[in-house]
């Protein structure tokens, strides 16, 4: 790939050719069952769910980065990030979060309930592009879900990177996420810190910001490093601001930041002008942009 070439412009440079056969995937909705469901915290659940065709089931793939929308019949569809390895065909890991008309339903769903999936929608993570390279993943809040999947990536492909590091903040212990996985990702020669805003009594970790582990693992490298370090930041706006400022003044290249925007979507195909920033379709060109991509975009932050 030519290096000058940003993976934004490649994703609009692909499109045009691509664009009818993706509306037409775009449409089609699969019908999927939930195969499993496992509460994480007491507001978000994660829903394992799987095509219900085997030749459906082959077909699908995605790209850690990507979201669906989900389909509960009758009840309203909604965007999701999936949160699995996107080496596993068919099937789909969401971690939701009960805020409204669908996602307060769901909690009252059974296994085997059948349910429709459409897409994967979006652009995702460059992955590959990574190989050889430091990789920062930094998430706050229910960041980490859309991170798992990249997480997954890395695990499966832990010999192609370098040093890895998984920073992950939240306001309290109660609402950390995937709190049964951390022990299996740094096994794998990855590091991570946990930090909460606000402790509690069963808490004994670090207490502050996300920006605080962030910079010791930043401070006293030398400019190898930060040249060769891709950084991926999922989470809320709020915080990509301080994470990619501080990113910037250890100077990793804006170009190897990525971070994943989540505007409000209804139609995921560039239809219903619901999730534009200026005139880009977060749902099209997003949502995983670079942040010089992010820094030219009024608004976008
Ligand atoms: C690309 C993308 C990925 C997402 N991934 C996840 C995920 O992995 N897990 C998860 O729990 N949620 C995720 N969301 C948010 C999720 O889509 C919304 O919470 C969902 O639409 C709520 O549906 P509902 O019918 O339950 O809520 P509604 O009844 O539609 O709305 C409930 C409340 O949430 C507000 N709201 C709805 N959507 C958004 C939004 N996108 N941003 C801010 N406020 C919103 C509404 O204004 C209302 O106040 C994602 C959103 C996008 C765009
Ligand atoms: S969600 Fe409809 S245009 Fe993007």
């Amino acid at each position: 790939m030519n290096p000058e070439l940003r993976f934004t412009d490649v994703v609009a440079q692909a499109r045009p050719q691509k664009r009818k056969d993706d509306i037409r995937n775009f449409e089609y909705s699969y019908r999927a069952e939930i195969t499993s469901i496992y509460p994480l915290t007491d507001k978000e659940t994660l829903y394992r769910i799987q095509i219900v065709d085997p030749d459906e089931r082959r077909r699908f793939s995605f790209v850690p980065g990507q979201f669906i929308m989900l389909e509960m019949p009758g009840i309203d569809e909604a965007p999701f990030s999936i949160s699995s390895s996107a080496s596993i065909r068919g099937e789909v890991e969401l971690c939701i979060r009960s805020v409204g008309n669908l996602t307060n339903f769901l909690p009252r769903v059974r296994r085997g309930t059948h349910v429709g999936i459409r897409g994967p929608f979006g652009t995702g993570f460059p992955m590959q592009q990574m190989h050889g390279q430091n990789v920062l993943l930094i998430a706050g809040g229910l960041g980490l879900v859309p991170l798992r999947s990249p997480i997954a990536y890395v695990l499966e492909n832990r010999s192609h990177f370098r040093d890895v590091n998984i920073v992950y903040g939240t306001k309290s212990p109660a609402q950390l996420l995937f709190t049964y996985q951390y022990e299996m990702w740094r096994k794998d020669d990855i590091d991570m810190d946990i930090i909460v805003e606000k402790a509690d009594q069963s808490w004994k970790g670090p207490v502050g910001l996300i920006t605080d582990p962030l910079k010791d693992i930043l401070s006293g490298r030398d400019t190898e490093f930060y040249y060769n370090t891709y950084a991926i930041v999922c989470g809320p706006p709020v915080m990509f601001k301080f994470v990619c400022n501080m990113l910037n003044e250890f100077h990793i290249p804006m170009q190897k930041m990525f971070v994943s925007l989540e505007r409000r979507m209804h139609c995921g195909m560039g239809k219903c002008c619901r999730c534009n920033v200026g005139s880009t379709y977060t749902c099209l060109t997003g949502p995983v942009f670079d942040y010089w991509t992010v820094m030219n975009l009024k608004e976008a932050i």
